[in-house]
């Protein structure tokens, strides 16, 4: 059990056995599940754990009490990851109160068929909870992730407790791995659509004087906070963050493949410090995202396939207009051996950006990469890199 400060202890758990998080999100180190308890007259825990924890959570929390009972379970957010163990804090604190906002009891009477009537306490935007020496007060943090969170923030010892906001993919006692890369992958991976709600919240949190975030996933952040909130800043307003170019491919017989690594050689000579290429049926699509919204150059190249475009290349696209892609130079490079129209199609699914730049020649292979698409393919690294 973790000392946060004084008077917080950290009480959550790590899964390993966990495949997919939110059924889709491979985790190669395990996923943490956050949880916390606030010691003072009054004792407040924040948020539980996923299902397949509560028992461990619960002997973490029975832990940190040290017989003392909780007065408040606070529901930060309710998706099941962290709302699944409320039911049974409830039946084993029978004096206990949850305090969180409307919606989030109006989900726990869907969850759990209950809202624990008068056991309850709503929590609106600026709300406070004394509880002694620490005061609570409560910041609405609406669609980071879903629309009843909730952040806290400790006016005592100058925490906020953030919910997903700040969190990564990542076991705590997993090998200690690079913040940025898993902490971004999860952010466009579940929140990248909601960068509007995420810039509301970090101009209410501009308000306060935070010494600790403590969020839902991965670690607790005691140092350098202007790092982690600069990259809150540009991923929330689409902002590009790294100088390089990203290059998403998808390839039958490798001969887009084998365009997508000329145009990415051309790209290097021409002194692009990173380019990363993509082969998009193989890797990870989440990092693929990740990797459009990190860089401000994008190609993409794509096979003609029953008329439209080769499936994953419009997974990859979908991810990118549903999360409010925008504000890129794009290339297209597109193949068919009879009637080529994938070029046509990744341009119609990207209409509804906003400021993409289109990078010109559209590179038309017929089949196999000939000298005239070499020629292109320079053309066209010239023009990303304008
Ligand atoms: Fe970690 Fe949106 O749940």
């Amino acid at each position: 059990m973790k000392e946060i400060t004084g008077d917080i202890r950290y009480i959550g758990v790590n899964d390993h056995q966990l495949d997919l998080f939110e059924g889709q999100y491979i985790v190669p180190n395990g996923m943490a599940y956050n949880s916390y308890v606030i010691l003072d007259e009054k004792i407040a825990v924040m948020d539980t754990a996923d299902q397949h924890f509560t028992e461990e959570w619960l002997g973490n929390l029975r832990e940190a009490l040290g017989g003392r009972k909780p007065d408040y379970l606070v529901v930060q957010h309710m998706e099941p990851d962290h709302s699944a163990g409320i039911a049974a804090f409830m039946q084993a604190w029978p004096e206990a109160e949850i305090v969180a906002t409307a919606k989030a009891f109006a989900m726990m009477k869907n969850f759990f068929g209950t809202d624990f009537g008068d056991r309850g306490r709503k929590a609106g935007e600026g709300d406070t909870l004394c509880l002694g020496k620490h005061t609570l007060q409560f910041v609405t943090a609406p669609m980071v992730h879903w629309p009843e969170v909730m952040f806290t923030y400790d006016r005592q010892d100058k925490v906020l407790f953030s919910a997903d906001a700040f969190g990564k993919f990542g076991a705590l006692d997993a090998e200690e791995e690079d913040w940025a890369c898993e902490a971004r992958r999860y952010y466009f991976g579940i929140v990248g659509k909601y960068g509007p709600q995420v810039q509301a919240v970090l101009k209410k949190a501009a308000g306060l004087d935070i010494r600790i975030i403590c969020p839902l996933h991965g670690p607790v952040l005691t140092e350098n906070l202007g790092y982690y909130l600069d990259l809150y800043n540009t991923w929330s307003s689409y902002g590009v963050e790294t100088d390089g170019a990203v290059i998403c491919y998808t390839s039958v017989y490798g001969h887009t493949a084998e365009a997508a690594e000329l145009l990415a050689e051309e790209m290097r000579k021409l002194g692009c410090q990173k380019v990363a290429v993509n082969d998009l049926a193989r890797c990870d699509m989440a990092e693929a995202v990740e990797d459009a919204f990190r860089y401000g150059r994008i190609v993409l190249a794509t096979t003609t396939y029953n008329a439209d475009i080769f499936p994953f290349m419009r997974e990859f696209i979908q991810h990118l207009t549903e999360r409010n892609f925008r504000g890129r130079r794009v290339g297209l490079i597109e193949n068919g051996s009879w009637a080529p129209t994938a070029a046509k199609v990744m341009k119609g699914m990207l209409e509804g950006c906003k400021d993409l730049t289109f990078a010109e020649p559209a590179v038309k292979i017929l089949s196999a990469v000939n000298e005239t698409n070499r020629e292109e393919i320079r053309q066209l690294a010239k023009d990303m890199m304008a």
